[in-house]
Order: structure tokens, then sequence, then C-alpha cells
């Protein structure tokens, strides 16, 4: 079934989107993929710490109406690092649809524009569908040397 007045917008993550952010972790959790995305914790106070968040570090959604349908991050800049950490989940109603493949190109080009020419991510490698789209992006993975089971990804995002 389609939708009767489908709308999508990108917005940086607010204080507005608290609760909706809240209801996105648990739609998550509750379709099984907790495991594989769990960028900071999910409970009420954390979420209200990174919705209210200012830094150099970006949380951006990507929602129609009230309702999230993609949340992706890029992460390290506060800490001093130069590549930024990539992580992004597509709301289990609206995968399939392309939504992650546009998430990651908008968090490419915010990581463009901020100055950097590689992005890095970790995955766990045995996250199928997250490693299709990394390596169809153009992500060079490897065994992460500091904890089994997971692998590193990077992608050159500046101009050659
Ligand atoms: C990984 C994830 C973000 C993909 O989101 P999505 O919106 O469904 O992805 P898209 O529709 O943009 O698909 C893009 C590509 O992803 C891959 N993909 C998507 N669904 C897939 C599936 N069911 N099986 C295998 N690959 C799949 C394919 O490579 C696809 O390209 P194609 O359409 O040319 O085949 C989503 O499954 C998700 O949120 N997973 C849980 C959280 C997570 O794992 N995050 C990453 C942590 S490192």
């Amino acid at each position: 079934m389609g939708i009767a007045d489908p709308s999508l917008e990108v917005v940086r993550l607010t204080p507005k989107w608290q609760e909706g952010l809240q209801e996105f972790f648990q739609d998550l959790k509750a379709s099984g993929d907790g495991v594989f995305f769990a960028p900071h914790p999910a409970d009420e106070d954390s979420i209200s710490r990174v919705a209210a968040y200012h830094g150099k570090d970006l949380y951006y959604l990507l929602v129609e109406r009230e309702k999230i349908l993609g949340y992706g991050m890029l992460r390290g800049w506060d800490e001093g690092y130069q590549i930024p950490s990539l992580g992004l989940a597509i709301h289990p109603s609206a995968r399939g649809q392309g939504l992650g493949k546009i998430l990651m190109d908008i968090l490419h080009l915010l990581a463009l524009r901020r100055g950097a020419d590689k992005v890095r991510l970790r995955v766990r490698a045995n996250n199928e569908k997250a490693l299709h789209l990394y390596k169809s992006l153009g992500y060079v993975l490897n065994e992460d040397t500091h904890q089994t089971g997971f692998l590193v990804g990077l992608k050159n995002i500046g101009r050659e």
C-alpha cells in the first residue's frame, strides 16, 4: 500500500525529535536489528543528551512528517579525528526503497562540505544488508584488527 501524501525531509537532530528517536530505537530493537546499530545508548537520558547535542559531529534524520525514517551520523571531529565515522539505520518499515543509499549519499556530502576527504565505518561481518550497501558505494572493507567479527570500511569522498 502506498502513502497518500508522501514527503521526505532531511533534518538535523534537535530536541523536538527526542520522542520520535526513542520510538525509532524501540522499533529497531523489536525488529532484531538493535544488535547491528548501537551508536550510543538508547535510554531516555542518553537520547535526550544526543538530541540536545551541540558540537562538530553531525546527527541527521530522514523524516516523513512526524515519523523518523532514518537516522545517520558522522562522528569523530569532536575528538579531533580528520576522518569521520559514519553510522546509519533505516526504520524497518521503510527498507529496500533506496533510503539507506540516499542517507549515505547525504552523509558523504556533509563530510565533504566539512572538509573531509575520507569517511570510515565499522560494521559487523555478518550484517549482509549493510555490507552490500557499503560495497555498492565503494567502501573498501578490511578486518578490524581491534575486534574480531567486525570490519572497518574506508571510502574516498574527495575529488581525486
Ligand atoms: C543497512 C540498511 C541501512 C539499508 O537500508 P535500506 O534503506 O533498506 O537500503 P537501500 O534500500 O538503500 O538499499 C541499498 C542497498 O542495500 C543493500 N540491501 C538493502 N536491503 C537488502 C537486503 N534485504 N539484502 C541484501 N542487501 C540489501 C543492497 O546492496 C541495496 O542495493 P540494491 O537496491 O542495488 O540491491 C538497513 O537495512 C538498516 O537500517 N539496517 C539496520 C541497521 C544497520 O545495520 N545499520 C548499519 C550498521 S553498520
